[in-house]
């Protein structure tokens, strides 16, 4: 996203269209500090403010014509390329998907939408899916009941999907080796000071995060939405033609990424 996660919440979106976004920054801090006079928690305003922001979405999409029409015209088109929560990544030759895009550039395509409701897209109308640092954004149980089984719908049979989280494996670890003073140059770089104790806290449930996942339990979820084929890939390496050159490239994402590719049969 444009903007660092802060304590100030959830889904931190400078430029966005959310109205909480276009307050001028004296009326952030003053409701900011009613909100904690009330002795309220920032998180429990974080989240009311992007239920509010997707319940808007969700009306303007369904009673906006342009809308309904840019979605008729992506009904009728086959082999598309998906990129979920795209972020300010804007993809040439993939529709780019989020509840909060950046402004279009030309010679992308955008999808706005709250990806926990259906998605409005045909069956079997994408032939590749791609997704980064997206699905811990949302609750297991929405990505295991809902997201996989939306992109299990929407592959074309053979379409591939390729996912990358971070790897809460790769935090486990780095906890336990940083206990020997053994943790990875990068990783004590990424703690910039912070104790390997609160980086876990962090990936799990910082940074608006819900879930924090590792090979066999993704494995677990894709091959019970249906997909087969699903191994673990290195950072930058994948068999299929269409993910390459996809993953982020700098170090620190390459090594705290798990990606994972599968196949809807
Ligand atoms: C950390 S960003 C990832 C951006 C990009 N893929 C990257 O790797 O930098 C997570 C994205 O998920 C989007 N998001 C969160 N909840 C969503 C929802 N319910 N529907 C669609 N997008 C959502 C956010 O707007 C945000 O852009």
């Amino acid at each position: 996203m444009n903007e660092k996660a802060t304590a100030e919440g959830l889904h931190q979106v400078k430029a966005s269209w959310s109205p909480y976004a276009r307050l001028p920054q004296s009326w952030r801090s003053r409701l900011r500090k009613w909100w904690d006079r009330l002795g309220l928690n920032r998180d429990v305003a974080s989240r009311l403010r992007y239920e509010g922001d997707m319940m808007l979405l969700r009306s303007r999409c369904a009673l906006s014509r342009s809308y309904s029409l840019e979605i008729n015209r992506l009904a009728g088109r086959r082999h598309l390329r998906l990129h979920l929560g795209c972020g300010q990544a804007l993809l040439p030759g993939w529709i780019n998907m989020d509840c909060y895009p950046p402004t279009p550039v030309q010679g992308t395509e955008i999808l706005m939408l709250d990806m926990r409701r259906r998605w409005p897209l045909a069956d079997g109308s994408a032939s590749a899916l791609f997704s980064e640092h997206f699905l811990e954004h949302l609750p297991f149980e929405t990505v295991r009941g809902h997201v996989l089984r939306e992109i299990y719908r929407v592959l074309e049979p053979e379409g591939q999907v390729r996912i990358g989280v971070p790897d809460g494996e790769y935090f486990v670890e780095q906890y336990v080796a940083s206990k020997r003073g053994a943790a990875e140059a990068l990783y004590e770089q990424a703690c910039q000071g912070k104790s390997p104790m609160v980086m876990l806290n962090e990936i799990a449930h910082g940074h608006g995060h819900y879930f924090v996942y590792d090979f066999e339990t993704m494995r677990q979820i894709l091959e019970e939405a249906g997909f087969t084929g699903v191994r673990r890939m290195s950072p930058g390496s994948t068999d299929a033609e269409v993910f390459k050159g996809m993953d982020r490239k700098d170090p620190w994402r390459r090594a705290m990424t798990l990606y994972v590719e599968a196949v809807r049969p």
